[in-house]
């Protein structure tokens, strides 16, 4: 069978179509970062795949039957057997979004001065690490430095870099390894189930808990069953529930694999941390039950968690991804190889090599897309990752200047994806006209959020 969406659509909201004066006005109007936009200015929003997903009829079936009780609630149930199916965790706490599940496990299980390692940590999952006084130290394996490489798992761990931290000088201090899977700051990469064990062997022989930042499992588990020698005919499903065995526990952003527009989990073997966990929870999110979430968010979740592993749905949105790429690609704009699922990432560094770091090609790259097309993205370079210096300057530079073009679930359309790369390859031939940007306001902290700029012509 030729590959296609496996869906049909039965409801259809429709999208902004705007004129480019209005796109000029508007991005003006928010200070040229595109956070400030308002959604019916955005024709095709590529700025997150996170709560952006398009629910099935089940999973609203489900929401109408959703039971509001305080404790105990059906829905909460339904929640609890599929997480305990999937992951094999006993404790298992329903909270609002992923970085309510970082908060609560890392102020309960970390001091101060304590270390967190990871493949790569997400910034909400730095930040509550930093938040409470640890180091959150990164350790992405040496194949992730090359954007072009084809290597199939580079959002792998190094793990010679893991072994030496387990046992090197600063090894009393590791509290906590993380694997963020997929690797969404490393160009959504994914890791391998060698890698998983290996990690898991470890931090076990060093006696650290290890947990996944499981907010991509199904995806991750989906590239795992294409690309890893041996899982060639193995169910998604089934190496999802290999990947969580490996684990002490998991926390995850449902808002990404659970296809439902909030929620998140936190869940665990250990019942001595899950109690202590408990008090935060309830302190801070709500009773064990419902944790933030309402009766029909914890069923249309649990729903979603029992169709995001569909081989169907998982090579169709694997098939998107890359038919994006290819189109960019051959329209002269350069990607981060190989593509995963749930974004494509454009190389803006090397697509305007007249813009500078300290102009922000990425961003750039990512006014430009708005202006042209009314294309939503996120720049992950210098703008977000950069450290500024006491003029307003960044004094450390991103690694990479990249666009993510984030791919919402079930949402757009193979034709809207090849407007999408339409209007990539329309500013592509214009490239060298794109103008870099200049911070005029910023906030101390991530300021990527609420930034103002302005294009600077040099
Ligand atoms: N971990 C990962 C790997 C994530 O990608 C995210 C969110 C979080 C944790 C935090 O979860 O948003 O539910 O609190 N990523 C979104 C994104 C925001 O656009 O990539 P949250």
């Amino acid at each position: 069978m030729p590959l296609m969406e496996p869906y049909r659509i039965k409801v259809v909201e429709p999208i902004p179509v705007t004129t480019p004066a209005q796109r000029a006005q508007a991005l003006a109007r928010a200070g040229y970062n595109l956070f400030g936009l308002r959604a019916d200015e955005v024709t095709i929003d590529l700025l997150t795949d996170s709560g952006t997903g398009a629910l099935s009829a089940a999973q609203q079936a489900a929401a109408a039957t959703g039971d509001e009780s305080y404790a105990g609630a059906r829905s909460f149930h339904r929640f609890r057997e599929v997480v305990e199916d999937l992951t094999s965790y006993e404790h298992i706490y329903p909270v609002h979004q992923g970085r309510a599940a970082e908060r609560i496990l890392f102020a309960t299980l970390l001091e101060p001065g304590q270390i967190t390692l990871s493949n790569m940590h997400f910034d909400t999952t730095r930040a509550n690490s930093e938040l409470i006084g640890c180091e959150a130290r990164d350790l992405p394996c040496p194949e992730a430095a090359d954007l072009d490489s084809h290597e199939p798992f580079k959002g792998n761990i190094d793990l010679t870099a893991l072994e030496a931290a387990l046992t090197g000088p600063d090894a009393g201090r590791v509290g906590l390894v993380i694997m963020t899977i997929t690797n969404n700051g490393g160009g959504g990469q994914p890791v391998s189930m060698a890698n998983l064990e290996a990690a898991s062997e470890l931090c076990r022989r060093h006696g650290v808990p290890f947990f996944l930042d499981a907010a991509r499992f199904a995806e991750n588990a989906w590239l795992v069953t294409q690309r890893e020698p041996g899982y060639e005919n193995t169910d998604p499903r089934d190496v999802a529930k290999a990947a969580f065995r490996l684990a002490d526990g998991c926390l995850a952003s449902l808002k990404k694999d659970g296809i439902a527009h909030i929620g998140g989990l936190l869940a665990m073997r250990d019942g001595d941390l899950a109690r202590r966990c408990e008090v935060m929870l309830t302190a801070t999110e709500g009773f064990r039950t419902y944790g933030g979430l309402a009766g029909r968010d914890l069923a249309m979740l649990a729903q979603g968690l029992e169709e995001v592993t569909d081989p169907h749905y998982l090579r169709s949105r694997e098939a998107a991804a890359a038919h994006l790429a290819e189109l960019v690609n051959a329209a002269g704009v350069d990607t981060v190889q190989p593509p995963g699922l749930h974004a494509v990432y454009l190389n803006a560094g090397r697509l305007l090599p007249h813009v500078p770091p300290e102009r922000f090609p990425g961003h750039a790259l990512a006014c430009a897309l708005y202006l042209e097309g009314g294309i939503r993205t996120v720049e992950l370079g210098t703008l977000m990752l950069g450290k500024e210096g006491a003029e307003g300057e960044p004094a450390t530079l991103a690694p990479f200047e990249l666009v993510r073009l984030a791919l919402p679930r079930r949402t757009y359309t193979q034709s809207h994806l090849e407007y999408v790369a339409e209007v990539v390859g329309m500013v592509a031939k214009q490239a060298p006209l794109v103008p870099g940007y200049r911070v005029v306001e910023s906030p101390p902290i991530l300021r990527h959020f609420n930034a103002r700029l302005e294009p600077v012509a040099e």
